[in-house]
């Protein structure tokens, strides 16, 4: 067996951002290197050693002018806590104010205020860019609300509760990624350009260039030269993929042209797919959703703690206590059958119907899940009529369903759609000819043809995620820029 040793990369000898545990005659030998090197805050703020000089650039969250001294905080992203800055007075300027940028030199000190380890005694401040304070729309010490703060989508990053969003987002993005690859799972991306309606329910964003852009000489009126859209979910690329690695993922940009302001639907929303071969039971699904959900929030909660209680603490007080219970009770599992059952049994007056045969609205969903004691559960075996062509047949009677499962969560409802799919090509094969898909659909018959295998999958939607672990109830307010029904601003 051919063996290879590869040569060690050597370190970058010049990195963005120096840590600060760096000893002062390590600074006396490279100082003037040093200086032109940036700490980041969060670096800055969980530094032991003190005396090490250091070089901090971001934005200013408050000025406190004193008689002698000038009191800073300054963030640059890096964490929620920004860093207190203390400097001679002369070194205050006008340009000094809320919401500017600048760029500090200085020693870092232990504080004498218990609220940080750490202060920057500063030597030098420059002010890099101005910030008007009275036209900046955001202001110093006042907390701004999420729906105030959604008009400015250039600007809410700079926000305390929006960064501290951002930052939530971006570890859940690493946990999900990191679950998938402990437990097996091969990464696809899949397309975002598509020629199928995956759900088949045509909320589809059609794409074609803009303008005239066509050759008067070719009849044919498509660029793809069939018409392509944005997908809606990957599931289908996921299947052909599942059929060479048998456990696959994907996490992307998902696309539907619903016309809803609703507070859980946007048009582009992030989805986390996953299609697993050889399962033949909705139980292995149910677990992979599960541990997904627990092992994401497990990680969110223990590398993001100061942001999340930041929403815990101030929008959605109590809400922690509600995300403990959900990791630590085993979510609950009913059948569609039962769901109706219990809604029909209840006091409670829905909007809409709750017949047998009835898809299940966020009224029901939310009810279903206060019902089992505001723990997620999951509902199964759904009317075969409601789900779309994929799903398999359960083949039963008088009511006839689907294996197909929908994750219902405290607060939002639902969170995940999956099902087993029709592996088998008669069954399959029916079913298209009955929707007129037969042709359209030839190449995911020929996926039952060779080598087929029971398997199945499920999307989580993303942004629904968030809002269950942080208590949040508006979708526009995970997101970093909210695309809907009529507003794409930026
Ligand atoms: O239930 P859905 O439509 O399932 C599918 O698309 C399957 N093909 C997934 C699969 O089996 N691979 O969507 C999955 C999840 C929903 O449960 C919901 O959380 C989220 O995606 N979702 C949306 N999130 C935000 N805005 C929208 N318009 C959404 N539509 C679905
Ligand atoms: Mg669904």
């Amino acid at each position: 067996m051919l063996s290879l040793t590869l040569p060690r990369i050597p370190a970058l000898t010049t990195s963005l951002f120096c840590r600060c545990n760096v000893s002062s005659k390590f600074l006396q030998r490279h100082g003037s290197r040093m200086l032109s090197e940036k700490t980041r805050v969060s670096d800055a703020l969980a530094s032991k050693e003190t005396g090490s000089h250091v070089r901090i650039q971001g934005w200013v969250r408050s000025v406190r002018p004193q008689k002698d001294n000038l009191f800073l905080h300054v963030t640059d992203g890096s964490s929620l806590q920004p860093l207190q800055v203390v400097a001679s007075s002369h070194l205050n300027t006008r340009d000094l104010t809320f919401g500017c940028a600048v760029d500090i030199t200085g020693t870092l000190e232990k504080s004498p205020n218990k609220k940080q380890n750490v202060e920057l005694k500063a030597q030098r401040i420059e002010v890099v860019g101005e910030c008007n304070p009275v036209d900046f729309p955001f202001k110093i010490k006042e907390r701004h609300s999420l729906e105030y703060t959604r008009q400015f989508p250039h600007l809410r990053c700079r926000t305390n509760a929006f960064s501290s969003l951002l930052r939530i987002r971006s570890e859940a993005t690493t946990a999900i990624q990191s679950f998938f690859r402990e437990n097996g799972f091969v990464q696809i991306h899949t397309p975002v350009i598509t020629s199928n309606d995956c759900e088949g329910a045509g909320e589809l964003f059609q794409v074609e260039p803009a303008g005239d852009k066509k050759d008067s000489d070719d009849p044919n009126p498509h660029f793809f030269s069939v018409p392509a859209y944005l997908t809606v979910s990957g599931q289908l690329h996921l299947e052909v993929m599942a059929g060479a690695f048998s456990a696959v993922y994907t996490f992307g940009p998902t696309f539907r042209a619903e016309n809803s302001q609703s507070r859980r639907h946007l048009a582009e929303f992030y989805m986390v797919e996953a299609e697993i071969a050889f399962t033949e039971s909705l139980d292995d699904l149910m677990k992979v959703m599960e541990n997904l959900f627990k092992a994401t929030t497990e990680h969110v909660l223990s590398h993001c703690a100061e942001d999340v209680e930041l929403f815990h603490k101030y929008m959605a007080p109590g809400h922690r206590d509600q995300v403990d219970l959900m990791l630590n009770r085993k979510f609950d599992v009913i059948s569609y059958t039962e769901a109706i059952d219990i809604l029909k049994s209840s006091s409670q007056n829905f909007t809409f119907s709750t017949e047998w045969g009835d898809d299940l609205h966020t009224e029901h969903e939310k009810f279903l899940v206060k019902h089992c004691g505001n723990v997620p559960v999951f509902v199964i075996n759904y009317p075969y009529e409601l789900k779309p062509f994929y799903a398999r047949d359960n083949q039963d009677q008088p009511k006839h369903t689907a294996a197909a499962v929908d994750l219902l969560v405290p607060g939002v409802g639902e969170l995940c759609g999956g099902s087993l799919r029709e592996e088998r090509i008669e069954v399959l094969s029916q079913r298209l000819a009955q929707a007129g898909l037969k042709d359209t659909y030839e190449w995911y018959l020929q996926l039952r043809e060779f080598g087929s295998v029971p398997h199945g999958g499920f999307g989580m939607g993303f942004e629904r995620y968030l809002l269950c672990i942080l208590g949040l109830h508006n979708i526009k307010d995970v997101i970093p820029f909210a695309r809907f029904s009529h507003s794409c601003l930026l």
